[in-house]
């Protein structure tokens, strides 16, 4: 090992970092130089996310510019753009709503370029990255559109709607990892009531925006599966659950025959 990455460990070490000799490893090849990796270091140890001093986060088979202007993509937010991959019907209108780094429109249209993908967010800065995001992976299909929630897209209907909204609550919010909770946007982390004010604003909009036999896909936290649902059947849709990765209730999709 190369004094270099050796010092490196020690300083991730140090801040607890748990995979320290990976972090190491990437760092070591991202920074180009030692100086610039020791500060990196210095960085991920005072708790940094990885992601943000690398400036890239994998998300399916693709590689997003990330820094604090966006939520990193989460892993299990892949399952949410395979519902809408499997799903969409032929050249079907798709919308992304709360469209972060971009990650789901352009792993939907990059993984069925037959789509019409629409990509939302009320972050302007935000969009800027997804932008970016959408041109670098050669998704030149993708319409951004600044909207808080529906209200640019008033007169707008869609085959799919696939919203990875804030669902934080401000409870939850306080016992965040330092690393989630001092470095993301809490714009994309936090909803007032329990968590659900903007998941269960879309529910009740959904019909307006839905074409005939159109469907949506919620992700949220697992305790506020139960209700979402129930808000799902209200606006006269099937409601169904798909668990993640950890077999936890983690999506919410609303459907009708
Ligand atoms: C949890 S992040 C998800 C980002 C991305 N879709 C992903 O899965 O990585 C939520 C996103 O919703 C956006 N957002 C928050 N409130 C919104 C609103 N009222 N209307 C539209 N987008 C909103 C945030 O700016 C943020 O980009």
């Amino acid at each position: 090992m190369s004094d270099t990455i050796q010092i490196i460990c020690n300083i991730l070490k140090a801040g607890n970092i748990e995979n320290f000799r990976q972090e190491a490893r990437w760092i070591m090849e991202d920074a180009g130089n030692p100086e610039t990796a020791v500060n990196i270091a210095q960085q991920r140890a005072a708790g940094a996310p990885l992601q943000y001093l690398l400036g890239t986060a994998p998300f399916r088979n693709l590689m997003l510019k990330v820094d604090p202007r966006v939520l990193i993509p989460r892993p299990e937010t892949e399952l949410l753009a395979q519902w809408l991959i499997d799903h969409a019907p032929y050249s079907g209108d798709i919308l992304d709503l709360g469209c972060g780094s971009g990650a789901i429109a352009i792993a939907a249209a990059t993984e069925r370029n037959d789509l019409h993908v629409t990509a939302a967010d009320i972050s302007p800065d935000a969009l800027t990255l997804a932008r970016e995001n959408a041109a670098l992976c050669g998704a030149n299909n993708i319409c951004f559109i600044q909207s808080n929630l529906f209200s640019s897209l008033t007169e707008r209907k869609f085959d799919l709607i696939g919203a990875n909204l804030p669902y934080v609550t401000e409870e939850e919010f306080q016992t965040l990892p330092p690393e989630v909770k001092n470095f993301e946007p809490v714009l994309a982390l936090t909803a007032p009531d329990n968590g659900l004010a903007l998941i269960l604003k879309t529910i009740a909009a959904l019909a307006g925006h839905l074409k005939p036999g159109g469907g949506a896909i919620f992700e949220l936290s697992p305790h506020q599966a139960a209700t979402a649902a129930n808000a799902v059947e209200d606006a006269g849709f099937n409601a169904g659950i798909i668990r993640d990765f950890c077999n936890r209730e983690r999506f919410v999709t609303a459907t009708r025959q």
